[in-house]
């Protein structure tokens, strides 16, 4: 190996996180990876560098952005105050898929809360975002890397369908690990809530806390940024029973649909007369890790409509089924 650059995953060096620092410090933007989904970075204390993230992804600027950092002792450093439970959960959980909503600290500007007086923060779990976040020596405001309203990218191939040349630097860390997004949770009381279900499930918080939270649902807009209709592929998506999901599918193809399916994994094997086929893994943790991967999938195939069923909602399930609730969701124009 060259003298000084040190791999910091199988395909990221020392030197591409020295150049991605570098492009941050100077107000650009780098996509970078993280356990759930790619992400798009900008400086959270730069106003300049943030406004660019909303513009790149057409994203309306009252979306709140979640802010990176680089390990809980840096949360201090970002929020007002962090009630004991809220210190409780970045201890057990981060780095990882957990984002906690807390009194935006002086230090976050509200260009990247969206006029907020609340601030989202979590800390990856994974190594280049760690060595991109050190290096920075910031916080990072990083939506997922893709344009609004569509699915998040969960390889660095993703990212470049998706903002072609408007990322300055695409840091390619291979394909997420967890697949859909974090988890985030409403700290900021003494209720805490779920305010969209994620990568760490709903019953590891709550064995954590030794309480239960409040569940969430879809039907309502809670916060700007949690409209029915994201996280759509192209395609139309319908939700049935999973015996149903067969002759559904087959009466639309029938119909002159082009039909992509999500064949449920008690259907493996089974024929289905459709324009594409892919058979859901049975592992709740696999079929998370490529759910957005499957709907790109079909819509590359050019699936007009695609019938599936949704997972038990419970652990991981809950996170995929909301998902492709709202990817099944009405959609505004866009
Ligand atoms: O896994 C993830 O969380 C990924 C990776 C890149 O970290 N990021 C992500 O960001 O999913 P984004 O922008 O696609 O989703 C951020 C969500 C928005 O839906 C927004 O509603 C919510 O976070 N959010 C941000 N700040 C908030 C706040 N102050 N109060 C309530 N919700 C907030
Ligand atoms: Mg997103």
């Amino acid at each position: 190996s060259v003298e000084g650059i040190v791999r910091v995953s199988a395909t990221v060096t020392s030197s591409d996180i020295a150049t991605a620092a570098g492009v941050l410090r100077a107000g650009g933007l780098v996509a970078f990876p993280t356990e759930t989904v790619y992400g798009l970075g900008a400086g959270v204390e730069d106003p300049a560098a943030v406004a660019r993230v909303f513009q790149v992804k057409g994203r309306p600027p009252s979306h709140p952005l979640i802010i990176h950092i680089g390990g809980a002792e840096e949360l201090d450093d970002w929020v007002e105050e962090v009630p004991p439970a809220a210190r409780l959960l970045a201890e057990r959980f981060w780095p990882g898929p957990v984002t906690l909503v807390l009194r935006r600290g002086r230090r976050v500007p509200l260009e990247a809360t969206g006029g907020l007086e609340t601030v989202a923060v979590r800390v990856p779990d994974h190594p280049v975002a760690l060595a991109l976040l050190s290096a920075f020596g910031g916080g990072v405001a990083a939506p997922s890397a893709n344009r609004f309203g569509s699915v998040s990218p969960t390889t660095a191939a993703h990212v470049r369908t998706e903002l072609g040349d408007a990322v300055d630097f695409v840091l390619d860390g291979g394909p997420c690990q967890v697949g859909v997004e974090s988890t985030i949770v409403d700290a900021t009381g003494d209720a805490l809530s779920v305010l969209r279900p994620g990568g760490v499930t709903r019953e590891d918080l709550e064995a954590v806390l030794g309480r239960p939270l409040a569940v969430p649902s879809t039907s309502r807009v809670r916060v700007p940024g949690q409209h029915p209709s994201h996280y759509a592929p192209r395609a139309r998506v319908v939700l049935v029973e999973p015996e149903k999901v067969v002759a559904e599918a087959e009466l639309a193809q029938e119909l002159g649909h082009r039909v992509g399916v999500f064949l449920p994994p008690s259907l493996a094997g089974t024929p289905v007369k459709a324009h594409a086929v892919v058979t859901v893994p049975g592992s709740m943790a696999a079929y998370a890790r490529g759910l957005y991967g499957f709907l790109r999938e079909l819509d590359q195939e050019g699936c007009d409509l695609i019938v599936a069923s949704l997972p038990v909602e419970e652990g991981l399930g809950l996170a995929i089924a909301n998902r492709l609730r709202r990817a099944a969701g009405p959609r505004p124009s866009r």
